[in-house]
């Protein structure tokens, strides 16, 4: 019996490789294919489950697996066609599964688009394991397992790779990403990651870089972005950074549309520290230890995105509100108030936008001129 039905699957394989066009292109089911076509036998894939969408993409979902054997096992199978588009293994819900290592000859011949292994115990990806996938992966997302290794260093194979997400594992270093076609990178919560300076110099395309629960500490490490052309998003949230420094953030272009350093412990941004943000940029200091927005520091900063509004939230922050933000208060063309968010308050509990410009007129102008010779404040400004 075993025979026969092999031979059809065979015969069907050719039938079906022949009626195959390029990969990603459509294709057409084959006269006679079986129910399950282009998916293999349900049972020879077991517990993995193929689905194909109307476009005969294969989805692979292996999140059921118990061990590294019936893994491999699974890619066993005789399948339709070798280029898949997506294999999902998420054990979310598999806490007892033994899944500890992709091996080289873990996917056979098997290539894909996009791989999710998710929340796994796998500690070992091999350097070769995805091999066959360098022209076709788009996506890499292996977080949540107990890596503390990965082949970084062959990512520059990756023709098309886009999106590499790699949170919440055991990694100690991030070396030199070095990717052309690289756009999101996700590093969230890998505690005490350590990185140079250097990190992104070869991945000049990345657009989105989310670093958050790092515990990135002390004075924000300088240049970092400065070779990114197209950045768009930085998220360095809940870490332990406390001072910005000149030219921490300073791409090439003005393209940064939300700059993410909520929950840090900054005291202190240094006057051209932060370069490069887009007009609509949001920006997110909440939670930190500002005290001083000091116009020399802080104003470059605001007029770079002062065609937003309320997008410069530094609630959460011990701020003094003296005369040291009169020039955010009194500002002549009032452009610099509607930026602030409406939870923003000072250390008192003052809302920041509601403060009344009376007092700052009349306190801060005094503080003023008594550095200066005494002269009338009426008769100062009609002079
Ligand atoms: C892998 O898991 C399957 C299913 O639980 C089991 O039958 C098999 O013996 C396991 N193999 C190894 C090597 O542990
Ligand atoms: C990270 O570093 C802190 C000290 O800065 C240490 O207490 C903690 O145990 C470290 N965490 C890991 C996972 O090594
Ligand atoms: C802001 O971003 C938009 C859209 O990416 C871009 O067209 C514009 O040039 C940027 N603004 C500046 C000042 O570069
Ligand atoms: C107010 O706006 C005008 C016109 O845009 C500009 O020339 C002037 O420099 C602005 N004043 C301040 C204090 O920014």
């Amino acid at each position: 019996m075993a025979k026969p039905s092999h031979i059809i699957t065979v015969l069907v394989t050719c039938l079906a490789i022949s009626t195959s066009s390029t990969p990603g292109g459509t294709r057409s089911r084959p006269p006679n294919a079986p129910r399950e076509w282009p998916c293999p036998e349900a049972t020879e894939i077991s517990p993995c489950e193929c689905y194909a969408d109307e476009l005969y993409n294969l989805l692979m979902d292996c999140s059921a697996v118990e061990n590294d054997s019936q893994l491999a096992d699974a890619f066993q199978a005789i399948f339709p066609f070798n280029d898949f588009y997506e294999l999902k293994i998420d054990q979310t819900d598999n806490a007892n599964s033994a899944l500890a290592a992709i091996s080289r000859y873990t996917f056979g011949e098997i290539y894909f688009e996009r791989i999710l292994i998710k929340n796994t115990k796998v500690n070992l990806i091999d350097e070769e394991a995805l091999t066959l996938s360098y022209l076709t992966l788009e996506l890499l997302d292996i977080s949540n397992n107990m890596l503390a290794a990965y082949p970084f260093e062959a990512l520059s194979n990756y023709q098309v790779l886009e999106t590499f997400i790699i949170d919440g594992n055991l990694f100690v270093d991030l070396p030199p990403i070095n990717s052309q076609s690289l756009r999101i990178l996700s590093a969230n919560r890998i505690d005490n990651l350590t990185f140079g300076e250097s990190v992104f110099s070869m991945a000049p395309n990345l657009e989105s870089i989310s670093m958050n629960h790092i515990n990135l500490q002390g004075v924000m490490p300088q240049t970092l972005f400065s070779s990114l052309q197209g950045i768009k998003n930085i998220d360095l949230s809940s870490n332990a950074v406390t001072e910005l420094d000149v030219d921490s953030i300073n791409p090439t272009d003005m393209t940064i549309t939300s700059l993410d350093l909520s929950s840090n412990a900054i005291t202190y941004v240094r006057a051209n520290a932060i370069n490069g943000l887009n007009s609509t940029c949001t920006l997110n200091f909440a939670n930190n230890e500002l005290i001083d927005l000091s116009e020399e520091e802080w104003r470059p900063v605001f007029d770079q995105v002062s065609g937003g509004s309320r997008n410069i939230d530094l609630s959460n922050n011990p701020l003094r509100c003296g005369c040291e933000i009169a020039w955010i208060i009194l500002d002549e063309n009032q452009s610099y108030l509607p930026l602030i968010t409406e939870n923003t308050n000072c250390n008192g509990g003052e809302q920041l936008i509601s403060l009344d410009p009376i007092f700052f007129e009349t306190q801060c102008n005094t503080a003023k001129m008594m550095q200066q010779p005494r002269v009338t404040q009426p008769m100062n400004s009609e002079t």
